[in-house]
């Protein structure tokens, strides 16, 4: 089955062809990091408005890549949500108007949903699986037993992974987007350098606010000194994968659950996968992990066709279905 997938959720214009879930045809992301670089973040209408001009280009693109003829596809997927609406207008009405004019199917998808499928590209995972969901919008874990059924476990009172790291970064005054210039710095940092402190939360509960302003108040403590960026950056990088980690494995083996998987923009962080791959050891729970590929991290098309196939919305009348901000 050859699925068409649409992504417009956010700053990204992807689009891609997938077959059967898990083998990528072709993938195109086209990114407007350098739009919203100037503003120090996503400006919603400005973004919406590179993807009316970008969703044409990205298509054709993906089209010409794949050697497939838009009436060989099966089916036409994009993201219904959750994300920023007038983005989200733009994909998911490309995909219906492509599914009235070849007369096939459209299939509305979850964005997270989307992400967690990233993890079936080019692998052999299958259900039951617990997951770590970190991106820019949420912190969830989530216990899969089957295709299509999940619960989630664990999720932020606060701020997302994503945005705590965006935020951090700003405060030391990186460039947007943060998460990956501030894990490049924690690379050749200290990790052991400064003491963070751990949100005392239950363990269906993720809290980031209090790291947040404890690495604020750090970087006050300088004063005039220059701040040890890389340290701070290894150290706070260091505090909060190891939270992850360690409630999601609480929650996998309370769960029963030998299998870990990583999902969302943040599962590109260079310590958040080391940690993760350390789990396969026995003296670590032996759990058998997945991560998806870097480029399929972050937002793109190819894990929206993946989750068309594996997990599409369950929704009567697709066609009538409109976008949606949360979820
Ligand atoms: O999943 P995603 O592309 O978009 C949302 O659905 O939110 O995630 C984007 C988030 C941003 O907050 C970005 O800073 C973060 O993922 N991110 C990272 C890394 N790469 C992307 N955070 C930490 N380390 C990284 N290497
Ligand atoms: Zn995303």
């Amino acid at each position: 089955m050859l699925i068409f997938g649409i992504e417009t959720s956010c700053d990204e214009t992807a689009a891609a062809i997938v077959k059967d879930g898990r083998e990528v045809i072709s993938n195109v992301v086209a990114s407007q990091i350098k739009t919203h670089q100037a503003f120090g973040g996503v400006v919603p209408e400005v973004a919406a408005r590179e993807h009316l001009d970008s969703i044409n280009v990205v298509i054709e693109e993906t089209f010409a890549q794949s050697g497939i003829k838009p009436s060989e596809i099966d089916a036409f997927a994009s993201t219904a949500g959750p994300g920023l609406v007038g983005c989200l207008l733009v994909g998911l009405n490309a995909a219906k108007t492509l599914s009235l004019v070849y007369n096939k199917p459209y299939i509305p998808v979850n964005h997270l949903n989307a992400h967690v499928c990233a993890n079936f590209i080019d692998t052999d995972l299958k259900p039951p699986f617990t997951c770590l969901l970190v991106s820019g919008g949420h912190t969830q874990v989530i216990n899969v037993s089957d295709y299509g059924k999940q619960e989630i476990a664990a999720s932020t009172i606060d701020d997302a992974t994503g945005e705590v790291y965006d935020k951090v970064a700003r405060l030391l005054g990186l460039p947007y987007p943060g998460g990956i210039q501030l894990d490049k710095l924690a690379q050749s940092g200290d990790k052991n350098a400064f003491k963070l402190p751990e949100a005392k939360v239950g363990d269906d509960e993720f809290s980031f606010s209090g790291l947040k302003t404890a690495v604020l108040r750090l970087t006050q403590s300088f004063k005039d000194a220059k701040i040890p960026i890389n340290d701070v950056c290894a150290s706070f990088q260091e505090t909060i994968t190891s939270t992850l980690i360690k409630k999601t494995v609480k929650i996998a083996k309370k769960n029963g659950s030998n299998t870990i998987v990583l999902a969302g923009g943040v599962a590109a962080n260079s310590r958040l996968r080391e940690k993760l791959f350390e789990l396969q050891e026995p003296q670590n729970g032996g759990f058998k992990v997945f991560a998806p590929k870097m480029k399929y991290c972050t937002d793109n098309a190819a894990m929206v066709a993946s989750c068309a196939f594996f997990n599409p919305m369950k929704v009567k009348n697709p066609l009538e279905l409109e976008v949606f901000s949360r979820g």
